[in-house]
């Protein structure tokens, strides 16, 4: 397959491109930032932002080989708590969507989105449900200016579908984590941070004792998007809405003492409120994925977490030789 991976810089982005890449399928990236972890992904440098040219000449260069099968959009401003403090940055979210719906059109080309679990607010505070379906998004509330601009951008998706009969999957993630996710001045997810802290004997603050939260490790993530790209480029699968998950739920203390036993220190905590506009409860039902991807998602929170710390401490001594 020809693939053009928005957001290849970043971290599902990277992970998936490369993944994709050893399968023997063709990449392109297109980011505004080099990748800053490996030189292996073919990027061209754009910033979506800027509209005043079209996509088809931005890509130029991977047309002229060729026709594209599918392009994954996963460029995005991906912080829920930062854009709380930065509604604007939600809005250049959708902003940059719609040069790629503008594309995928003009070439007749499948989308793939990922989107959020964010998309249902804090459904489990309000509604008494164990696990979330897909059905279950309420797109009438919502929680922060991120939950927003994956909600206008999945609606965009599905008028384009309804519109111009444009092919697509969106992918709802859940807190994806994993290789190349320890670029912390730029993005501070909570599982590097807390490998970081813990590793210089620092005290991590969990916001939110009693948050549970769906954690998934990002070979599982990569796989299932894997098998929806296939799925739709193949054309049986298309116009379908995923959760794209673990399955199950762990606590952010849970989560902070698998990293202090992977890294073999002691764990020293600070319990604080959740932030504003942060889910504090989320398990994903994975049913559809299953049904339709075949998803079968392998690692779980304490296998993953001691790969990410494994990765995390190589990646530090790689750097320092
Ligand atoms: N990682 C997760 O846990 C998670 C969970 C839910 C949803 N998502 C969504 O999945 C997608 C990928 O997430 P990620 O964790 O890899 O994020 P990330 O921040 O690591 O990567 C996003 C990439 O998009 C690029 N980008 C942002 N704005 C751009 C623009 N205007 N033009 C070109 N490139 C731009 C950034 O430079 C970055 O490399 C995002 O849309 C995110 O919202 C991620």
């Amino acid at each position: 397959m020809r693939l053009l991976i928005t957001g290849s810089s970043g971290q599902i982005g990277t992970n998936l491109a490369l993944r994709a890449l050893a399968e023997g399928h063709q990449v392109w990236g297109l980011d505004s930032r080099p990748n800053g972890w490996c030189a292996d992904i073919p990027t061209i440098r754009h910033d979506l932002r800027e509209q005043h040219r079209p996509l088809r000449e931005v890509l130029a260069e991977p047309l002229a080989q060729g026709r594209l099968d599918c392009v994954v959009h996963l460029a995005a401003h991906a912080k829920v708590h930062e854009l709380v403090l930065q509604p604007e940055r939600a809005l250049e979210n959708i902003a940059t969507l719609f040069p790629v719906l503008e594309f995928c059109r003009e070439q007749q080309l499948p989308l793939v989105f990922g989107s959020s679990r964010e998309v249902y607010a804090d459904i489990q505070r309000t509604i008494a449900t164990n696990q979330t379906r897909e059905e279950q998004a309420d797109f009438a509330f919502t929680a922060s200016p991120y939950s927003a601009s994956k909600i206008a951008g999945e609606a965009l998706i599905y008028s384009y579908a309804h519109c111009y009969d444009l092919p697509y999957l969106v992918f709802r993630f859940s807190n994806v984590y994993g290789r190349y996710d320890n670029d912390l001045e730029r993005m501070e997810r909570v599982i590097p941070l807390f490998i970081d802290l813990i590793r210089r004997d620092q005290e991590v603050t969990v916001f939110g004792e009693d948050k549970i939260l769906d954690f998934t490790y990002v070979d599982d993530c990569v796989s299932g998007v894997l098998s929806g790209i296939e799925g739709l480029v193949r054309g049986q699968l298309r116009d379908h809405t995923i959760n794209l998950a673990y399955g199950a739920g762990n606590s952010l203390v849970q989560m902070a003492q698998y990293i202090a036993e992977a890294l073999g220190k002691p764990l020293r905590m600070r319990i604080q409120p959740s932030q504003r506009g942060e889910v504090t409860h989320y398990v994903a039902d994975i049913a559809r994925a299953h049904e339709l991807l075949g998803y079968a998602p392998q690692v779980p929170l304490a296998e993953g977490i001691r790969r990410t710390v494994a990765w995390v401490v190589e990646w530090g001594e790689r750097q320092r030789n």
